[in-house]
């Protein structure tokens, strides 16, 4: 490439010389010569001393001198050969710049004669110098909005070179946009101007980068590029749109404040303030909405703000926009649509219609108690419910309708086991987790009389001590009704029944009310020992009911009697009087001593005791047997009529006690007396025993001629022993018999009498003390069939 620019340069000064020539013969005196710019140091110019006609050895000797106006030294002689040459590179465009003519004017100099010959070197163009830009890239902004025709002003490329070497033409690189309007002004200087050939859109192209290319005429040709950068400059012409005409979402009612339900996005196609955009709901948006949900401005975020209830709305339709923010602004429009998914959050509700708060407790399996109306709000599973009261009460639901139920009875009721019921009524929905109602139904069962009164036992026993005061409380029964109020309301009474010809009612009284019994009147044991009742308790029900207990009322002794002395009599002489033979032998039964007190038990035990005596040592009496005898044989020394004083006392306690004063004659002859002793207390028998007493002395004397009869068959072998015993084949208070078996020779009086009755022979016979005697004071003696082991009275 060197040096072909080389060769280039040597073709030029030819060229030169060729005009140089030409140019010799026009400007006398002055030499010219021509030569393009740029050429090598030291290359060939002219030839000086030839064109000075001189030959070479003058120009030493004739002192040769180049001498220019600015001292440029640019080019030198050479002394040696005449040549002009290059000193200095040679820039035209340095030297003379723009204008089209540039020399190089220097004069040289001869001595000798001093001649000067002016010469000029005109410095032709050389294409040296491409077009350049002042700048590697332009930038142009322009509004996508301009209208196609608009021209732009380009900058102009410099090319210091002249002429054809300077720009001659502009390129712009190939656009759809943008073309290249060129033309030369008067200054010969090409401008360029770039003209908008069709509308542009920012949208689709925002910037273009297109190359402007400077060209010059010079052979070779040589250019130079600039950038124009182009930018289009937005305008606000597109609105934002959304990604979707309609957005889609759900969320779950129960969803907590702030969630996130879904973005919306807006694209604007603009950029800057008119791609910015504000989202928010629009003017079609309904209050409601609004309350519920929010709309991020800046981010699109929708989220909910209020509380959803899926049985009030269970869809929501949103209307959205963007803004952007341009001048004026642009709106663009979506939906959004919001489906709420039910969630189990309403537990069943249950309302009761009616409810009947009290039931009789025979109400019979299937009463209806209430009436109750479930309803849950959600829907699908979670709607739906069971309704359940526990199973271990007599209640159960029926379902009448859809939603309605009926709280009835299941089974028979019982007050007096279960008063009240609080029935717990559950309602379950079969969401999950599955939400229950509970509502608790109070029924009372309200009484029915249906139970009697009960005593605590069947029978009771009420002991009484006789000689009681009469009017006193003696015992309380009570009882107890599981019935309440009216139908435990008990009142006692006595059933109807006889005591001894008399109503139990004048014996006793009952308080109606708490069961206190009153005896209405002193008891006497040796009357009446013991007797039964009946005691009714009765409710005051409609009807009422009744039970009965037996009450046995037993009266006990006191030592109210004392022993009565029936033998001999208290109320005979004032002493009695038994005789003894002298010839008694010792253990002699003089006498029995005879008393009965109407008590019983220990209060009716008697004692016999000798208190006082003329002579203590001639008889003793028996403490249990009240049998007086003689303790020793009768001496003529004794005294013939011997008192004794007895004392019989009773086991009560107190004792009573009472006395008899004897008198016991001791006799030669008994036989003598004895009529005349019995006759002469005939005056003391009552006239109303009397009767009696003659039947029993007809029976006794027909008995004695048995008796004496049979004595005469027997006589010889009687031992005259005395000796008995006696068997009480009953204990107790009512009846007893005496089993007896009487000594040879016995007396027995007859109660009230003085009378002696003598047994002479051995033979078993009765004494029968009837329960009549305690009251009528008799002894009754009564012969019984013989031979007896056991008495029948
Ligand atoms: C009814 O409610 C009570 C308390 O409100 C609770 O303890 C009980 O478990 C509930 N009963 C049922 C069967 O859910
Ligand atoms: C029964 O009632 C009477 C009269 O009111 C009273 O005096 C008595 O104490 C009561 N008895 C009982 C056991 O309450």
């Amino acid at each position: 490439m060197a040096n072909s620019a080389l060769d280039n340069a040597i073709a030029f000064s030819r060229f030169a010389f060729m005009i140089l020539g030409c140019t010799m013969g026009l400007i006398s005196g002055q030499i010219r010569y021509s030569i393009p710019e740029e050429m090598e140091l030291g290359a060939f110019v002219g030839n000086i001393a030839e064109d000075l006609r001189l030959n070479v050895p003058q120009l030493s000797a004739r002192k040769l001198r180049l001498t220019s106006d600015n001292g440029g030294q640019y080019m030198k002689v050479n002394l040696d050969s005449g040549f002009l040459y290059i000193h200095e590179r040679i820039d035209r465009e340095f030297l003379c710049g723009p204008a089209t003519m540039c020399t190089i004017p220097f004069e040289i100099i001869l001595e000798n004669p001093l001649t000067v010959h002016r010469v000029e070197v005109e410095i032709l163009d050389v294409n040296d110098n491409r077009p350049t830009f002042r700048d590697s890239a332009v930038a142009l902004q322009i509004a996508e909005t301009i209208a196609p025709g608009i021209r732009f002003p380009l900058v102009s490329a410099e090319d210091p070179d002249i002429g054809i070497n300077t720009v001659a033409a502009y390129i712009i690189s190939s656009n759809e946009y943008f073309n290249l309007k060129a033309q030369r002004t008067e200054n010969g200087v090409i401008s360029a101007e770039l003209q908008l050939e069709k509308p542009l859109d920012r949208e689709m192209q925002s910037a273009f980068q297109l190359i402007l290319t400077a060209t010059d005429g010079g052979i070779p040709q040589r250019s130079g590029t600039t950038q124009i950068l182009i930018t289009v400059v937005d305008v606000n012409d597109n609105p934002p749109v959304f990604d979707h005409e309609i957005y889609k979402g759900s969320l779950i009612e129960s969803v907590p404040k702030g969630t996130m339900v879904m973005k919306v996005k807006a694209n604007d196609l603009d950029e800057g303030l008119n791609a910015e955009i504000t989202y928010s709901f629009s003017k079609l948006t309904s209050p409601k909405v609004l309350e519920l949900f929010s709309l991020n401005p800046h981010t699109g975020e929708i989220r909910v703000a209020g509380e959803l209830d899926y049985e009030e709305t269970s869809s929501y339709s949103l209307n959205v926009q963007a803004v952007d923010h341009g001048s004026p602004a642009i709106a663009g429009h979506s939906k959004v649509f919001i489906k709420v998914i039910d969630v189990n959050d309403n537990a069943p509700e249950i309302k009761v219609t009616s409810v009947t708060s009290k039931i009789p407790e025979n109400a019979p399996p299937g009463t209806l108690i209430s009436l109750l109306n479930v309803i849950d709000r959600d829907s699908g599973e979670n709607g739906q419910f069971h309704c359940d009261v526990p199973k271990n009460i007599p209640f159960r639901i029926r379902m009448s309708s859809k939603n309605h139920f009926e709280l009835i009875t299941s089974d028979l009721l019982d007050r007096e086991v279960v008063a009240e019921y609080k029935i717990p009524f559950v309602a379950r929905d079969l969401g999950l987790p599955s939400l229950s109602t509970n509502k608790s139904i109070h029924v009372v069962i309200s009484d029915v009389n249906d139970n009697a009164p009960q005593f605590g036992a069947s029978s009771f026993n009420i002991y009484i001590m006789e000689n009681n005061s009469p009017g006193s409380s003696i015992f309380a029964v009570t009882a107890k009704d599981r019935d309440m109020d009216q139908n435990s309301h008990i009142s006692y009474s006595f059933l109807e029944n006889l005591v001894q010809d008399f109503p139990v009612s004048t014996y006793l009284s009952i308080n109606t009310m708490n069961g206190t019994i009153y005896a209405l009147r002193s008891f006497d044991y040796e009357e009446l020992k013991a007797f039964q009742l009946h005691i009714q308790a009765r409710d005051a029900g409609v009807p009422p009911l009744s039970s009965s207990a037996t009450v046995n009322v037993i009266i006990l002794d006191q030592n109210d009697n004392a022993p009565v002395i029936v033998s001999p009599s208290a109320h005979s002489a004032p002493t009695a009087v038994e005789i003894v033979p002298q010839s008694a032998a010792q253990g002699y039964l003089v006498t029995k001593i005879m008393a009965t007190d109407a008590d019983s038990g220990q209060n009716a035990r008697l004692f016999y005791q000798m208190v006082k005596a003329t002579d203590p040592s001639l008889f003793n009496i028996g403490e249990n047997s009240g049998e007086i005898r003689t303790a020793r044989k009768i001496l003529e020394s004794d005294t013939t009529t011997q008192t004794l004083f007895i004392l019989v006392k009773d086991n009560g306690r107190p004792s009573r006690s009472s006395s008899v004063t004897m008198q016991i004659a001791v006799l030669q002859n008994i036989t003598e007396k004895v009529t005349g002793k019995s006759l002469r207390n005939s005056e003391y028998f009552p006239d109303l025993n009397l009767y009696l007493i003659i039947i029993f002395g007809c029976t006794s004397v027909l008995f004695l001629v048995i008796i004496l009869l049979l004595i005469g068959m027997k006589y010889k072998q009687n031992t005259n022993i005395s000796q008995e015993y006696y068997s009480p084949s009953c204990r107790g208070d009512s009846n007893c018999t005496f089993n007896r078996r009487p000594a040879m020779e016995e007396t027995l009086r007859y109660p009230g009498t003085g009378r002696m009755i003598h047994v002479q022979e051995a033979q078993h016979y009765s004494v029968c003390l009837s329960p009549e005697s305690a009251k009528s004071d008799f002894l009754f003696l009564k012969p019984c069939s013989a031979p007896m082991s056991q008495a029948q009275c």
